[in-house]
């Protein structure tokens, strides 16, 4: 069964924890690029974590992408999930409405009757416009929860892909690419070693916040992503990886 085949990756799982210095490593069969069920099964290696160290009463934040809305797709009832909240861990990203942050935030919310809060704020947006934003007293109650939040879930991407994927403009996209970024999540690219070489003028979770959350935990599958999580994790803001096999041994394998 799934569990069985999961603790069959203990040893990959260690190498990971190794290698990434993770508190937490969790490989699933298959390779997300070839197989939608492979995502699933991300999905719900995510769901059984998140059952396991998920408290009463506390905060959990999402970002968007189809790896997240997988977790959501899979998320079912469990003890204590309906006093917790959910929230968007940042505003609107460039993504389709069925892979933004604020519809997987709801999604979980809901199957788990849980409670939600939601973050209306347009993306990219102006200096001017994101300050006075952030200063409205309703998003600024919401913007409290999301930087607090006990838990982060969220996806990672290759960087140029994700650039494209948002349409991002000619100059940003060339800011990618000159900066050699090669993977993004939160909003922020980051390049090989871990440095940040753009970032999303968006509200919500910034990379400092990370720290203060008790767990953050990507989710992230594929071979083509290998390289991207490699990078994520060398900026050491989290401390959860939930992987397929192929990213996994690409991973170990080293490029
Ligand atoms: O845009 C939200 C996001 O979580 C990004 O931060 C990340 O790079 C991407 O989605 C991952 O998307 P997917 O799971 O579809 O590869």
């Amino acid at each position: 069964d799934f569990m069985k085949e999961i603790s069959g990756f203990s040893l990959i799982e260690q190498h990971l924890k190794d290698k990434l210095q993770l508190d937490h490593a969790i490989v699933v069969p298959g390779n997300s690029d070839d197989h939608d069920w492979v995502k699933q099964d991300l999905g719900k290696a995510c769901v059984q974590y998140l059952k396991s160290i998920l408290k009463q009463k506390q905060t959990v934040a999402v970002t968007g992408g189809t790896t997240m809305a997988a977790v959501a797709e899979m998320i079912k009832p469990f003890p204590g999930a309906n006093k917790c909240m959910f929230v968007p861990a940042r505003g609107g990203l460039g993504e389709r409405v069925e892979n933004q942050a604020n519809t997987i935030c709801v999604e979980m919310a809901k199957k788990v009757h849980g409670e939600y809060r939601l973050l209306y704020v347009p993306d990219p947006i102006s200096e001017e416009a994101y300050q006075s934003i952030i200063g409205e007293p309703s998003i600024k109650e919401v913007l409290e929860i999301i930087r607090d939040a006990n838990i982060v879930i969220h996806g990672v991407g290759d960087a140029v892909t994700m650039a494209k994927r948002r349409k991002a403009s000619h100059h940003i996209l060339q800011k990618i690419i000159d900066g050699h970024a090669v993977s993004e999540a939160f909003g922020y690219y980051f390049n090989e070693e871990g440095k940040v070489i753009h970032k999303v003028r968006t509200v919500g979770i910034q990379l400092e916040d990370l720290y203060k959350a008790n767990c953050v935990i990507a989710v992230a599958g594929g071979k083509s992503k290998a390289k991207a999580i490699n990078s994520y994790f060398k900026q050491g803001k989290g401390n959860v990886l939930i992987t397929d096999e192929s990213a996994a041994k690409e991973l170990i394998r080293g490029f």
